[in-house]
């Protein structure tokens, strides 16, 4: 069978690999792909904003599956136009997407399921918003409803803090309208970790657990960022902690969402704050997080495609296994000079082949463009150097390993991916 996954980065990357694995298919063709997906798939240069033109490239090559990488185009409806058009997709209609579009109606489909989360309140208005964060006790997170290309939230450890966030975010509209509307949450502690999830609308079949590294900087110092890092599994989300996460958190949400009229197929991502009192939820993802899905895809064991077609065919996913090998595995992403702020693009990258030749390494790239027979950057995160390996130190070694040999003039990342996950191990 031939598939199209549609996005360009190192998470399409993964797919791309992976997918092209699958004894079900001949051909992988990405739109609109990057340098290092050309190796691994056929690039065709359409835009994921450009949902016509993608369905008009999947009708007239007769695709047997699309897989949708990011959330942009599942929020603007890519599911429902080709579903219209009877093509086969993986990934939730524009109703499920809501659960990643809107932050107010993700909290409410929470409270109304009774999954645990933190504390909140909604404002429209920025003088409501101040009066209600000038009565509340201990520290808050301001987070823009909409989509922000993961920069929308701001977490506030004072009430001046919290007070400027508004401004930011509903004064000055700095995400645009996706500030219209604000969600005010209580300030979780614990240790933060992502449980990502196949659900076919009524069954959930989990990856294993995961962990992202959001800040630029060592010792989680610095702004936010895409995400620098991740590896799998998670030991803070050990087998009984997955379990309440299966029980409090996904299931309910499947079975919250059909109540509503929304019959959820394609990833769920749950972004999760482990707290002394169990999983608490921060965020619903409706794809899979990049760099997790990285190490996520190097361990799974078997086939994923029989599970992504299923999926989008309307089928069931209860007997099928997204198992993964007993092995950890780390990514450790390079990026540009200046990330996540402006970047510089078009240097040349060196050592990505000696990099890749290592044992159990695999250099997914994100931006990266090919020029001639060099790859150069073309985008702020530019590689994810990930590694499997029998443990987690040996992952981590052998995954620095890998990035010692890669180099391109301004790249940066940092040296403490795993540090967590050691620790607790320790
Ligand atoms: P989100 O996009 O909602 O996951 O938020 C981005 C980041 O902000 C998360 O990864 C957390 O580090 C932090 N964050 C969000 N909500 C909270 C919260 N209620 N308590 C503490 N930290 C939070
Ligand atoms: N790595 C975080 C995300 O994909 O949202």
């Amino acid at each position: 069978m031939r598939v199209l996954v549609v996005g360009s980065g190192g998470r399409e990357h993964a797919l791309c690999w992976k997918i092209g694995q699958s004894p079900l298919v001949g051909e992988v063709f990405c739109a609109p792909g990057n340098g290092g997906i050309a190796k691994d798939a056929v690039c065709i240069d359409i835009g994921t904003d450009d949902i016509a033109g993608l369905l008009r490239f999947a009708r007239d090559n007769s695709f047997d599956l699309t897989v949708v990488g990011p959330e942009a185009p599942l929020a603007s409806g890519i599911v429902d136009a080709f579903k219209a058009e009877g093509l086969s997709v993986f990934g939730p209609d524009r109703a499920g997407a809501m659960l990643e579009g809107s932050k107010a109606f993700a909290k409410a489909v929470m409270k109304a399921c009774s999954i645990p989360t933190a504390g909140f309140e909604v404002f429209t208005d920025a003088d409501a918003a101040k009066a209600y964060i000038a009565n509340a006790a201990g520290g808050v997170v301001v987070k823009a409803d909409g989509l922000a290309a993961g920069k929308g939230v701001l977490v506030c450890t004072s009430r001046e803090e919290a007070l400027e966030a508004i401004d930011e975010v509903m004064v000055k509209k700095t995400f645009g309208a996706a500030g219209d509307k604000v969600v005010v949450e209580e300030l979780l502690a614990g240790e933060e970790a992502s449980f990502i999830a196949v659900c076919d609308g009524e069954n959930v079949l989990p990856f294993a657990s995961s962990q992202d590294h959001k800040r630029v900087f060592d010792h989680d110092e610095g702004p936010n960022t895409g995400g620098m890092g991740a590896y799998s599994p998670a030991p803070v989300v050990d087998k009984a902690m997955a379990g309440q996460v299966m029980e409090r958190v996904l299931n309910p949400l499947v079975h919250g969402l059909k109540k509503q009229g929304i019959i959820y197929k394609g990833i769920i991502y749950a972004g999760l704050m482990i707290t002394e009192a169990g999983p608490s939820v921060l965020e619903f993802n409706v794809r899979m997080g990049d760099p997790e899905t990285q190490p996520l895809l190097m361990r799974c064991a078997g086939d994923i495609v029989p599970v992504l077609l299923e999926t989008a065919n309307g089928g069931s996913i209860r007997d099928l296994s997204l198992d993964s090998v007993a092995s950890p595995a780390v990514c450790v992403v390079m990026a540009s000079g200046g990330y996540p702020g402006p970047i510089e693009k078009g240097r040349v990258i060196r050592g990505i082949a000696e990099a890749d030749a290592l044992e159990g390494v695999k250099v997914f790239h994100a931006g990266t463009r090919l020029q001639g027979s060099d790859f150069v950057t073309a985008g702020g995160r530019v590689l994810g150097v990930t590694a499997v390996a029998g443990g987690l130190k040996q992952a981590i070694d052998q995954a620095y390993k890998a990035v010692s040999l890669i180099s391109f003039e301004g790249a940066h990342y940092r040296k403490d991916i795993g540090h967590r996950a050691l620790k607790r191990l320790s």
